[in-house]
């Protein structure tokens, strides 16, 4: 039936003359059988639940990013030659500073829109962060990630270190007092890696910190190393998706081999075009009226200066949270130093992204499980998995507290030893604890409230 009224539209399409284009629209669907591939296509079933939204979030803030970067790169000068600021923020009159912080603080105060999109362009980056580990928390606690989605869990992952590490150069662009302070964290933490760490460290930046050539490395890996990196992955996750087809919750009529939803079109376009219209519309929303990075209060990146209550952008706070946290253990080994932050911020991702990546893997070896699934799990339905998940986010979650202790201490009057040494208690006894509670209380459970 929908065959029919497939076939109907693309002859009006084509119109009924046997106009030059229908010609070739016959000529292209007789030798390459177009036609049927795209109603077949135009055909593909989508689930109709909220939760597979959080992966379309993901997708348009990148595509928010694109546009906006576009514009900025228009203005932004990668350089850090030396420049005297004679522009209209009057505070930083006259000061010395670098051609690539002069041109942030241009488009800032200058170039019409130029605020509101360096904010928009900074909310997209924090939303697409946030939007991808809530997906991947999706997929690990209803076990998406089960055969025949490995390969495409792992892109997932690999995809949230590339747009994390990608925000953490753009944000390092601006040549402010905070970007500058978090480049020389990344430089001793490249210098801390045993043997290759310190030429690593030199060749990456271009010699000792701090170096006068950084923002011009940074520039082409973040506004086009990475993102077309992303956008490779992006496209090989959702051609993967298009094949393998969608998962969907367990419902009547629902099975491993039958698929329940709503056909791309017209139903499936319409609803995500207007998904990506209201998320730019909130992101644009949250560019207009809430501050993000104001560069011109930190004042321009100087080696001897560092800023109080420096705080890197969210998704980095676990990570600096872990180099806070972690005690002062220089060890020496032999002639070899290990400074103490090689294990918070070295091994300790290393600790965490690697269980991930074989998370799949683990999975199936510990339950003897390999079958083709598509149908989910809710997350009760496994209690081990569920408590895992809840000790391991607790565990970050302790982490990305203790990136801002010094925040958390001002604001609320605490002593900043005594709330380090409470957060040091509590990132080895809460996980435990939560994961514990969360296993009692997943066996009690029977889920359904993730049915749309
Ligand atoms: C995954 C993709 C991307 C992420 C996560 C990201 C993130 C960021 C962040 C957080 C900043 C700091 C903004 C601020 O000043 O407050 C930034 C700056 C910048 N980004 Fe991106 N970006 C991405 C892609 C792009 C692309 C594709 C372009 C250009 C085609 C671009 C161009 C720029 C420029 C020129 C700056 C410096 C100007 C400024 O800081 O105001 N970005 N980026």
């Amino acid at each position: 039936m929908s065959e029919h009224r497939l076939k109907t539209s693309l002859g009006r399409a084509f119109g009924a003359a046997p106009t030059p284009a229908r010609r070739a629209a016959r000529w292209l669907d007789r030798n390459l059988g177009g036609s049927s591939i795209l109603r077949e296509e135009l055909r593909h079933i989508f689930p109709d639940s909220w939760a597979f939204f959080l992966g379309e979030i993901a997708l348009y803030c990148f595509i928010v990013l694109v546009a906006t970067g576009i514009f900025l790169a228009l203005f932004f000068h990668a350089s850090q030659a030396v420049v005297i600021y004679h522009g209209s923020y009057h505070p930083l009159s006259g000061v010395p500073m670098s051609d690539a912080y002069s041109s942030v603080l241009d488009l800032s105060w200058n170039v019409r829109a130029g605020l509101l999109i360096r904010q928009v362009h900074h909310w997209a980056a924090l939303v697409f962060v946030a939007a991808l580990i809530i997906h991947l928390m999706r997929m690990f606690f209803t076990g998406a990630y089960r055969r025949p989605r490995r390969i495409n869990w792992l892109i997932g992952l690999s995809l949230l270190l590339l747009v994390g590490f990608n925000g953490l150069m753009g944000y390092s662009l601006p040549d402010d007092l905070l970007s500058g302070t978090g480049l020389r964290i990344a430089f001793s933490i490249t210098e801390s890696i045993p043997f290759i760490g310190p030429t690593m460290a030199t060749v990456l930046f271009g010699g000792d910190f701090p170096t006068t050539g950084i923002i011009a490395r940074i520039y082409p890996v973040h506004i086009f190393l990475l993102p077309a990196a992303i956008a490779g992955l992006l496209g090989a996750h959702l051609g993967l998706l298009w094949l393998q087809r969608h998962t969907e919750f367990p419902g009547p009529g629902r099975d491993d081999r039958t698929m329940v939803g709503s056909p791309m079109v017209p139903q499936y376009a319409l609803r995500t075009t207007g998904y990506f219209l209201l998320l730019a519309g909130v992101i644009t929303a949250f560019g207009a009226w809430l501050q993000i990075n104001p560069v011109w209060l930190y004042g321009p990146f100087r080696a001897t200066d560092a800023t109080t209550s420096a705080q890197p952008d969210w998704y980095m706070g676990w990570l600096e949270g872990a180099v806070r946290m972690f005690p002062g253990w220089d060890i020496q080994i032999g002639g070899f130093l290990l400074p103490a932050i090689f294990w918070p911020a070295v091994v300790l991702p290393g600790l965490i992204f690697t269980p991930l990546f074989l998370w799949p893997w683990l999975d199936s070896l510990a339950l003897r499980d390999n079958r083709f699934v598509n149908v989910l799990q809710y997350p009760s339905q496994r209690p081990g998995r569920m408590a895992v998940g809840a000790g391991f986010f607790t565990f970050l979650t302790v982490l990305l507290v203790g990136g801002g202790d010094d925040v958390f201490a001002s604001a609320f009057g605490w002593s900043l030893p005594v709330l380090l040494r409470a957060l040091q208690i509590l990132v080895i006894v809460l996980p435990p604890l939560v994961a514990a509670l969360t296993y009692a209380i997943a066996r009690r459970r029977s889920e359904r409230w993730l049915v749309s």
